[in-house]
């Protein structure tokens, strides 16, 4: 059987509350919606994907299938949504840790990897991975996953430092990797056209970084779909939110 192509997405930041797990959501929300076979996978020990999307907390998941203790088919959340499912973090997923540590340096930042190849077969046209908001071996391993990185970045005077912290980190982890990890782009969130702050960060954004995607504006929709389990589209298809992460997965050609 000829293996087939997907892509790897793993929205990052090493920096809390930024709309890394909201990004992820969405845009496999917004992917699903597309109809392209999707799984979301929480990497994030805090298990806000699971919460967000409304799922009954999952003993297993992630965690259980990176240690091997459970296979995929009992660690996966099928149709979550229609084309949908979704890895969630597991209880367990900060044990991961220590078991990676036992590893040699190598094996250590590739288990999850090896894991993801067993996943041929299952033929999923898109994979986005949430990610835990400091750096760590299970980071380490996302990124040893993914192809394509975002970098969401919410618009206040402490993200420029952040995501300098965050290219170094990208930088470190290219250098063993045979195929470099390519960041598509840094995603501005919580862009508010009325604030000047707003502005001004983006136009330096735009001077230090390449790629900028199209930002994110600052919604309460976005805030509040999640406390009810649902995504953007769900909750209010026609609020800010669904537009720019309609926009942004459209840009990403995920849509
Ligand atoms: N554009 C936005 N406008 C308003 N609220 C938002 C926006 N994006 C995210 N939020 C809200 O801000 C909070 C932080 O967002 P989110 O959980 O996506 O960040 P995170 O980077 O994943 O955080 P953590 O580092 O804790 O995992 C959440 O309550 C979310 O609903
Ligand atoms: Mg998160």
């Amino acid at each position: 059987m000829t293996k087939r192509r997907h892509r790897v997405l793993a929205a990052s930041a090493l920096k809390g509350g930024v709309g890394k797990t909201t990004t992820a959501v969405n845009l496999a929300a917004a992917s699903a919606r597309a109809g392209h076979r999707t799984l979301l996978v929480d990497a994030d020990p805090q298990g806000s994907v699971g919460t967000s999307l409304g799922l009954a907390p999952e003993a297993r998941g992630l965690a259980a299938w990176i240690m091997k203790d459970a296979a995929f088919d009992e660690s996966v959340v099928r149709a979550a949504r229609e084309n949908l499912d979704v890895l969630p973090a597991g209880e367990r997923l900060l044990d991961v840790e220590d078991l990676f540590r036992e590893k040699g340096k190598e094996k250590r930042r590739t288990r999850l990897a090896k894991r993801f190849e067993a996943l041929e077969d299952e033929e999923y046209d898109v994979v986005i991975l949430d990610c835990p908001p400091a750096a760590s071996l299970l980071l380490e391993n996302v990124y040893h996953v993914a192809d394509e990185l975002i970098l969401p970045a919410k618009l206040d005077f402490l993200s420029l430092p952040a995501l300098e912290k965050t290219r170094l980190f990208v930088k470190e982890e290219n250098a063993s990797r045979e195929k470099p990890l390519r960041i598509v782009g840094v995603l501005p969130t919580f862009y508010d056209l009325r604030t000047a702050v707003s502005t001004e960060l983006l136009d330096t954004l735009r001077e230090r970084f390449t790629k900028i995607l199209t930002p994110i504006r600052i919604n309460v929709a976005l805030a509040e779909a999640p406390s009810v389990g649902k995504t953007i589209f769900e909750f209010d298809g026609s609020s800010r939110g669904a537009v720019d992460y309609a926009l942004l997965a459209e840009d990403l050609k995920l849509a």
